[in-house]
């Protein structure tokens, strides 16, 4: 059964992997990609998102959603990490920006499309989904699951000491979409950061002649430069690479029913996600939660569908 796709993201590098993947996975059929900021400001976000769907040039074109305007304009983190573009100063020749629609209408009218059938994985802060709750109070209850990169069990932040980034964005976001009773799968940083890929993954790369292997070539190495400079890491991690694979592969993550909420205020704790751990829990469970991940199995996944994206880009 092909599983119809949004991906709602802030490319960065590794939205752009996961795009990159997803555009020509057999058993995806990605509806739209709607850009929010995030790792970059709205504009550069909604560039990036055509930018990467021009230079693949899937077979089948999403319809392209445009990030909000005056929210979130980056954080200097992300420039460092994905480089000012978010691209890893990807200079690509973008023609024209299309014309398009606000990402939270696109999402409104593909879930309305199609009711009860499409997956929401949402790789940026969650700006564009709450807007569309906002805007369409039934919407929760119209998409099947939504995929959430984003957030810390243990607290542990990566952007301050308590938030991860997409959480850190748009707290109040994450919060509406936490509360929202859409069913959802969390795809926290303990599991992002289980998978490290050294840079022999750029030796197995598709060729550069096709689409895939150029795109990649040209995005990668700068994000194996920035963790080496900002982490001090010999290897990089690729969150939204591994939370795509949560969407396409659930049967290779073990998950933990769990109530989650997200702090809006604190000083220290902006971003931070909660979870009520007490032997008699209050809060109402919200979430799946991916605990441990199948390392081989996820690895052999991505190796397979980044080859597979090489073959069609010939
Ligand atoms: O914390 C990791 C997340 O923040 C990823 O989605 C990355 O692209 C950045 O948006
Ligand atoms: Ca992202």
């Amino acid at each position: 059964m092909v599983k119809k796709l949004i991906i709602d993201c802030d490319p960065g590098i590794d939205d752009a992997v996961a795009l990159c993947m997803a555009l020509f996975d057999p058993r995806l059929d990605v509806l739209a990609i709607t850009s929010t900021a995030g790792n970059v400001e709205s504009s550069q976000a909604s560039k990036n998102v055509q930018t990467i769907v021009e230079s693949l040039d899937p077979p089948r074109w999403p319809r392209l959603g445009t990030a909000p305007e005056g929210l979130f304009v980056g954080h200097a983190n992300a420039k460092q990490i994905h480089g000012n573009d978010g691209l890893g100063n990807f200079n690509s020749q973008l023609s024209r920006l299309h014309h398009q629609h606000p990402s939270e209408k696109v999402i409104t009218d593909v879930v309305r499309n199609a009711p009860g059938q499409v997956t929401v994985l949402c790789l940026g802060p969650l700006t564009n989904l709450a807007l569309a709750f906002s805007r369409d109070p039934d919407l929760a209850s119209m998409i099947d699951r939504v995929v959430i990169m984003g957030g810390s069990i243990s607290g542990v932040g990566n952007v301050t000491a308590t938030a991860e980034y997409n959480m850190f964005c748009d707290p109040e976001a994450a919060q509406t979409v936490f509360r929202s009773l859409v069913t959802k799968t969390l795809v926290p940083l303990e599991v992002s950061q289980q998978l490290t890929f050294n840079l022999s993954m750029l030796d197995e790369l598709p060729d550069a002649s096709t689409r895939a292997g150029n795109f990649l070539r040209n995005v990668l190495p700068f994000l194996f430069r920035s963790y080496r400079q900002v982490y001090g890491l010999e290897g990089i991690h690729l969150h939204d690479v591994v939370a795509l694979i949560a969407a396409l592969h659930p049967e290779f993550f073990e998950t933990q029913d769990m109530a989650g909420d997200v702090e809006t205020n604190g000083s220290l704790t902006r971003g931070a996600t909660v979870f009520d751990r007490r032997s008699r829990p209050e809060w109402r469970i919200n979430l799946e939660v991916a605990m441990k991940l199948d390392k081989q199995a996820v690895r052999d996944a991505i190796r397979e569908s980044i080859r597979y994206a090489g073959q069609l880009t010939r």
